[in-house]
């Protein structure tokens, strides 16, 4: 009704999903107050209303003009000096008392009245929290409003969290991944932490971190697939493919990792066993015998016939303490007398490499992977899995902060991995795969899911969870504060967006063209808003929304240094400052 506090104006221009409207001269009021609340006409972002019948539909405002577009484009003059157009895209309607849903299936028509949306329409598009909903922040035009995300859609159909530094993604992050954990006892989360910052947010989280000695992380060594191996030990790449020595290597590490399918999480047929399996063995031997081929002197010159049985050896050494074998010395002979000089020189160039990665204390967690180290160690991957993501914890909070940053692509890489290989081939279990889904949040995700990075295993990992996830219960949450540098692959199919201001145009432009939907005027809104406010769009919400998320206590330690107070204050100097420091640059511990 015209006479309503409500009323808007009239429709003057439809298209496919936006319409004009001319804003009334007889508006009772251009800031009305309904109820004892404020509302301001032709604010970008809010909703307005289209009743038809015992339709609804909704449209949010993405534009304002004193002039109507059918004359901007004309060029002729303004015949309505005073008047407002307001630009709408339709976003969904509700019909009758049935719940609000996206899509427009009746579409208005010229003439058709609009009206202001008022809180109790809200309450009505948002609904009550129901059994698979959790409250993600309140709306930002209403203190009272809680706005709620589908869970199912939020996890399975994948999420991100944007926005540029200090713009309250950790905090996003947490309120999140809380509401999670409060609502949902059987809930799962793993959340890949690289600048440990998340473990003092959460006290009943399960922390494991790199090189630590309480709750030491372990990734071992030989859930690295062979290419991934030969990179990380030896930088060779698959295109070395043709080399013997990298087919040597292939053979040696698959006749190691034969040696052992009688593991503690079962046996395993070995003729089913490859380079890639991920099956213990003693990467210490693995050196010991490319050390020993390369050293080795034989009763014979002919290479075919040089072989452990003709060697002339001295003393065994030890493979656990990196001590090769011992050989008689050719030098000392003729030339032409035995023992003569080993052939087997392939391994020339990976011995050495492999050694200083072993006695590289940076990756420990690797080669030392206290009881995982090796297939005569305690434990399984049975027993990892356990710990990562059958934990009653629930949370459990991978903190990477002491990984080498040239090895991050790989860790990250090997986590995903291992964790979606888990859920695939547990598929039909009763505890884990579709029965039982998992979140992995991958926080900083920039670093190491980057487009234009040459290494991608945790971007191939990554993007594969993206891809098929889905389908074995696995979910996945980006946090980044450069979307334009992240895989294109993980940004399409991301479901629902949570964008927190973001200035950089650069990453503006890529977070609307990745947004679930055509909604730019929201995204428009993306640098003007205050901190901890949010644009969500997607599956997972009813309406697009702007949204406040609170702060919460305790915080991830991602707060600025404090540094007036700090240099307010004299400093004394010291000539034994920077020892400590220098020792962990050198040891790489903190
Ligand atoms: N919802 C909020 N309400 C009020 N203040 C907030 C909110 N969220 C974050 N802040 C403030 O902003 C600071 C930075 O937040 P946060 O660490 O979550 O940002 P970030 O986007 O993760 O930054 P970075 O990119 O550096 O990781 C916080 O320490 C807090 O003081
Ligand atoms: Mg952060």
């Amino acid at each position: 009704m015209e006479s309503d506090i409500t009323y808007l104006g009239k429709i003057i221009r439809v298209d496919s999903s936006s319409i004009e409207v001319e804003v009334s001269d007889h508006i009772p009021s251009s800031a009305p107050i309904i109820n004892g609340r404020l509302y301001k006409i032709g604010q970008i972002g809010t909703f307005v209303k289209i009743p038809i019948g015992n339709i609804s539909i909704y449209g949010i405002v993405s534009a304002v003009s004193n002039t109507a577009s059918k004359d901007l484009k004309e060029g002729s003059v303004n015949k309505y000096i005073g008047s407002r157009f307001l630009t709408v895209q339709l976003v969904g309607e509700k019909i009758g008392d049935d719940e609000f849903e996206k899509g427009i299936g009746t579409y208005p028509t010229i003439n058709d009245e609009v009206h202001l949306v008022i809180e109790n329409d809200l309450f009505e598009i948002y609904g009550e929290k129901n059994e698979g909903s959790i409250e993600i922040g309140k709306h930002a035009s209403s203190e009272n409003l809680s706005v709620y995300v589908d869970i199912h859609k939020l996890i399975l159909r994948h999420c991100a969290i944007l926005g540029s530094t200090g713009s309250g993604k950790s905090n996003t992050t947490v309120s999140i991944l809380k509401s999670i954990l409060n609502d949902y006892v059987g809930s799962r989360i793993i959340l890949v932490d690289p600048h440990g910052e998340y473990a003092s947010a959460f006290p009943e989280a399960k922390v494991l971190k790199i090189n630590d000695k309480n709750n030491p992380l372990y990734i071992p060594f030989w859930l690295m697939n062979f290419d991934e191996l030969a990179y990380f030990l030896v930088a060779a790449k698959p295109t070395d493919d043709q080399r013997t020595e990298y087919r040597l290597f292939r053979e040696l590490v698959t006749s190691l990792k034969k040696e052992n399918y009688d593991l503690k999480a079962g046996k395993v047929n070995e003729d089913l066993i490859t380079a890639d399996s991920p099956i213990p063995f003693n990467a210490r031997k693995l050196w010991y015998e490319m050390n020993w081929w390369l050293n080795a002197s034989f009763t014979t010159t002919k290479k075919d016939e040089q072989k452990k049985e003709t060697a002339e050896i001295e003393d065994d050494g030890d493979f656990d303490n990196l001590l090769g074998a011992k050989f008689k010395s050719h030098l000392k002979t003729a030339s032409n007398t035995a023992p003569y000089k080993s052939q087997h020189i392939e391994y020339y160039a990976y011995e050495k490499k492999i050694l200083s990665r072993l006695k590289d204390s940076r990756y420990d967690y690797l080669f030392n992977p206290g009881e995982y180290k090796d297939e005569k160690s305690s434990k399984d991957l049975h027993n990892l899995l356990n710990e990562w993501i059958g934990s009653d914890e629930r949370l459990v909070i991978l903190d990477l902060s002491g990984v080498p940053f040239e090895v991050l692509d790989i860790t990250v890489g090997l986590i995903t991995r291992f964790i979606y290989d888990s859920m695939f081939w547990g598929r039909n279990e009763s505890y884990t795969g579709k029965k039982r889904p998992l979140l992995l949040a991958f926080e900083e995700a920039h670093t190491y899911l980057n487009k234009n990075e040459s290494n991608c295993y945790s971007k191939n990992a990554v993007e594969r969870i993206f891809k098929e996830g889905r389908k074995f219960g696995v979910g996945s949450l980006v946090i980044s504060q450069r979307p334009s540098e992240i895989s294109e692959t993980i940004l399409a199919q991301i479901g629902t967006l949570i964008a927190l201001r973001l200035t950089n145009s650069g990453d503006q432009s890529i977070v609307k063209s990745s947004s679930p939907e055509n909604l730019n005027s929201l995204i428009d809104l993306l640098p003007s808003l205050r901190i901890g406010e949010a644009v969500i769009v997607g599956e997972s919400i009813k309406i697009p929304s702007r949204v406040r998320i609170k702060l919460n206590n305790p915080r991830p330690t991602s707060e600025d240094p404090k540094l007036v107070e700090s240099w307010t204050r004299r400093h004394e100097s010291n000539i034994n400052n920077y020892k400590t420091v220098v020792t962990k640059i050198r040891e790489q511990k903190i």
